[in-house]
């Protein structure tokens, strides 16, 4: 691994918490009054909670200040709440939406620029210099993973393969001629490009890569354990939301890998508890809060994530960091009234050696009880016997961790759903 040099770094990731804090309340007071003037949504919304972006006087001032909710994206579908004409906006972004409007989000010149750079700023922090080859597995398109992360690799100055997903075998067989060292692509989806090296002989000593960047979805440590052994890479989490720009929002350094650290000097983040909606100290768990500070066609005040982590003191760099996301508010299950996150599952089920990283979990009812299935498969040349065993181990270790009974349904080899993006991890046939 390469150290980081400073000289490298932008100016702001060497400051002190002192002039961060400063420029974050600079640039909050902007970012306020921006959405304030521009977008009708934020003045009727602070006229009717009786405050105004003047009344900003601290950092800590903003938790007067109304949140926003994905629900409000759809109302305003689809230009609703840019704040500058149409024209000035040069790019567009749109979450899937699966029920109802998608959400739309949208870019100025400057907006994309801020967005690239954060990107390079990710790439390096994870360990990438100008010049390596960075081979690109997120979708291109609407979805902001491709797009995002291309930019922001050529701005580091990386040679870009804009692979996208799909084609697995194709995928491999690019990153053994390329010889890219970075890749960027969801964990679940990096599982499926490992089996597919596996089945064709290829070590992880053979394969060029060394930096994995991964992201999108929730992943824990043991599959970051998984995943740095069968690519022989270092493994660092990507954060982001297409709400407030897409990855890049925070990064993990890859000299601590200890969650990743929030690109403090655009997005201020804030934890609240989920039901009262009160601002935690950092270090209390709840759900993450952002607000953009330098956005100029999509600013967002006070977005409401759901997802679920804290905020911990910096490390490698003087923003603060998020404990690895595990969860989210609308991922959570209700067993039974045992609360339960498919990472949880995930982490028991990755502790067993035997076991291979593909799971999917199953939903039913049968009377008025919940009931809970863990698809899941085994290594190969696993023996029948010893499948039996690993089972049981499972349920027994998510009863005792968890406090569920779970059934356990090891299948064939290849029969659990794979994912080409991010995975779907719960059906629920309720
Ligand atoms: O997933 C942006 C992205 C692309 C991030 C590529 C990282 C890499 P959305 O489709 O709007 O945007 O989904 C955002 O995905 O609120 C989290 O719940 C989840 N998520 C994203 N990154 C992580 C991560 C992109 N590293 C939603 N760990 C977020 C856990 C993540 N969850």
């Amino acid at each position: 691994m390469q150290d980081t040099n400073p000289a490298q770094l932008d100016s702001i990731e060497t400051a002190t918490v002192e002039e961060l804090r400063a420029l974050q309340l600079k640039r909050l007071k902007w970012s306020l009054k921006h959405a304030y003037d521009n977008v009708p949504f934020y003045k009727n919304s602070f006229d009717q909670h009786g405050i105004h972006p003047d009344d900003l006087n601290s950092l800590e001032d903003l938790a007067k200040f109304p949140f926003t909710v994905k629900d409000n994206l759809r109302e305003n579908y689809p230009f609703g709440l840019f704040a500058v004409p149409r024209e000035q906006v040069v790019r567009i972004h749109a979450s899937s939406g699966t029920t109802g409007n998608p959400t739309v989000v949208g870019y100025t010149q400057n907006d994309i620029d801020m967005w690239a750079n954060l990107m390079a700023r990710s790439i390096r922090a994870a360990g990438g210099r100008s010049g390596d080859i960075c081979h690109i597995a997120f979708g291109y398109g609407l979805f902001t993973g491709g797009l995002g992360a291309h930019y922001g690799a050529e701005k580091l100055g990386c040679t870009v393969v804009p692979m996208s997903g799909g084609q697995t075998a194709k995928q491999v067989q690019l990153i053994m001629d390329f010889k890219p060292r970075i890749i960027m692509v969801t964990p679940s989806y990096c599982l499926n490009l490992a089996d597919e090296m596996e089945r064709q002989g290829i070590s992880p000593e053979d394969n060029p890569l060394e930096i994995g960047m991964f992201g999108a979805e929730p992943w824990t440590n043991e599959m970051r354990s998984e995943l740095e052994q069968r690519l022989g890479i270092d493994a660092v989490d990507l954060y982001g939301l297409s709400e407030i720009i897409g990855p890049g929002v925070a990064q993990e350094c890859v000299e601590t890998k200890d969650g990743p650290t929030i690109w403090e000097d655009h997005f201020y983040p804030e934890i609240i508890d989920t039901e009262t909606g009160e601002v935690l100290k950092d270090g209390e768990d709840g759900e993450l809060v952002f607000t953009s500070l330098t956005k100029e066609a999509f600013p967002i005040i006070r977005y409401r994530t759901k997802d679920l982590t804290r905020l911990l003191a910096g490390t490698a760099r003087p923003m603060r960091r998020i404990k690895k996301i595990t969860g989210r508010c609308d991922d959570m299950m209700i067993i039974r009234g045992v609360n339960v996150f498919p990472s949880q599952i995930e982490e028991i089920l990755l502790k067993q050696p035997s076991m291979a990283p593909h799971y999917q979990i199953e939903l039913s009812r049968t009377g008025n009880m919940d009931c809970i299935a863990v698809n899941a498969e085994t290594k190969p040349g696993t023996s029948d016997s010893e499948k039996l065993k690993i089972a049981d181990q499972v349920t027994k270790s998510i009863k005792d961790f968890i406090g569920v009974s779970a059934q356990i349904n090891i299948l064939p080899e290849g029969q659990v759903p794979r994912s080409l993006g991010k995975a779907q991890r719960v059906v629920d046939n309720r």
